[in-house]
């Protein structure tokens, strides 16, 4: 059979593992996907810079149309990353007939409605596993491994840059903006890191997860949005004081009155497995009504991690072009016209426990009035820290974990504690989960 030709667009970091990968195992990637698949031509900004990969027998050109237009190309594989231009070149190769596999999650959470249609209307397939945690094939698992299931839940570390950030700052002390620029050293961070550690990226992933699981279309609009910026160590101390790691996470949940859709970061217990997960690593626990919580673990961020996701979504086109055209997996799991207008939720009816830092005087009866608005609000308290003032100051930390309250009980109760004379600067809040 005659073998399947690829076009890569970018040759950076995913570029140029996903090139490693598909030569280095060339031959055991025939025997799965049944034909042979070659690189043939490939773009990338600059032609003569210094790349991770051998280009040798790969012709080169700046200009991505170019293997787009080319009629010999059988898939484009698209590692430009970026929703802007990248549109323009993805729309063009659907309409070219040809064969998409991305790693582009801001892509797919912003434009992948569109895209979808145009790839049906056009009979071609648009992969994009590696979009979404790196090397975990959560996509395969949410769309086919536990397609029996109504998923209740999930939540996930994935974005690699801000764990790997969180991780450095609690177990070596070190800098934020010395372990960020390591993390952009290493090639895992966005081209724009602040995608990273404002959480943009994480919500672009969770908005595809969520589409995914619940049979929605994708709506990054509806994501709360926050990321670990304000996170400090003291925060970081405390917290392990109180038996909690905090962890940014994405969390999708199906409620009765729609669907929460979140990024912040978060206190988890330290006995939960994803309370463990360090480093660059992800991992996504989901809840499935049939088989429980499951979760998923690996590498989310890297070159040939994320080409690990690349290749296998090559691997999937290919096997499905020659062996099985016709019985192909929806792109958001559920077929295009069952996809569900379920309610949205805003952040203030979100529901969860809190972390509550605030600093205030060293007076009777502060804590009494602190303790009084959350009893207004219905807030029940679960555990409070008071520390001593530092010698010379008259004000003290206090940290109190809450139990489960609804958002804007909480936002209503910290504007007054705020207010409160004896309170100086702003409560720092972090939400809580269980995760049980
Ligand atoms: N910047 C992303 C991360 C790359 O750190 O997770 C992988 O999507």
């Amino acid at each position: 059979m005659k073998p399947i030709k690829i076009g890569v667009l970018g040759l950076g970091t995913v570029g140029g593992g996903t090139v490693n990968v598909l030569k280095r195992n060339a031959a055991e990637i025939a025997r799965r996907a049944g034909r042979e698949i070659i690189i043939t031509r490939a773009s990338a900004k600059h032609l003569d810079k210094q790349r991770i990969c051998n280009t040798q027998g790969i012709q080169l050109t700046t200009d991505p149309m170019d293997i787009i237009n080319d009629p010999e190309i059988d898939i484009i594989v698209e590692l430009i990353g970026g929703a802007g231009l990248v549109k323009d070149l993805v729309l063009t190769a659907i309409a070219n007939r040809k064969h998409v596999v991305t790693a582009n999650k801001s892509l797919i959470a912003l434009h992948g409605n569109e895209i979808f249609a145009k790839a049906r209307e056009q009979g071609v397939i648009v992969a994009f596993e590696a979009a979404v945690a790196g090397g975990i094939p959560i996509i395969k698992a949410l769309r086919e491994g536990l397609s029996g299931n109504q998923i209740q839940w999930l939540a996930g570390i994935i974005n690699g840059t801000g764990n790997f950030i969180l991780t450095e700052m609690r177990d070596k002390g070190r800098d934020f903006n010395d372990v960020l620029a390591e993390a952009q050293a290493l090639g895992y961070a966005e081209a724009d890191p602040t995608f990273d550690v404002e959480g943009i990226d994480a919500a672009h992933k969770l908005t595809i997860l969520a589409a995914i699981a619940f049979g929605i279309p994708l709506q990054f609009d509806k994501v709360y949005t926050e990321g670990i910026t304000q996170i400090t160590r003291t925060d970081v101390e405390f917290a392990e004081q109180l038996g909690y790691r905090i962890k940014h996470l994405g969390i999708a949940r199906q409620t009765s009155e729609g669907i929460e859709l979140r990024v912040h970061p978060t206190l988890i217990p330290e006995r939960r497995l994803i309370a463990n997960v360090n480093g660059v690593m992800n991992a996504v626990l989901v809840k499935g009504d049939a088989v429980g919580a499951t979760l998923y673990y690996g590498a989310g961020a890297g070159a040939e991690p994320t080409a690990s996701s690349v290749v296998a979504d090559i691997i999937d086109v290919v096997r499905a072009l020659t062996s099985d055209p016709e019985n192909r997996v929806p792109h958001l799991a559920f077929q295009a016209d069952a996809l569900a207008d379920l309610p949205m939720l805003t952040s203030d009816r979100f529901s969860t426990a809190y972390y509550l830092r605030l600093t205030a005087e060293d007076k009777p009866g502060v804590l009494a009035d602190v303790t009084r608005i959350l009893a207004d609000h219905t807030i029940s308290i679960e555990a409070i820290i008071q520390k001593e003032p530092n010698k010379g100051e008259s004000a003290i930390p206090i940290i109190m974990l809450t139990q489960i309250t609804l958002e804007h009980e909480m936002n209503a109760a910290i504007a007054k504690i705020e207010a409160l004379p004896t309170v100086t600067g702003k409560v720092n809040r972090i939400r809580m989960e269980t995760l049980g």
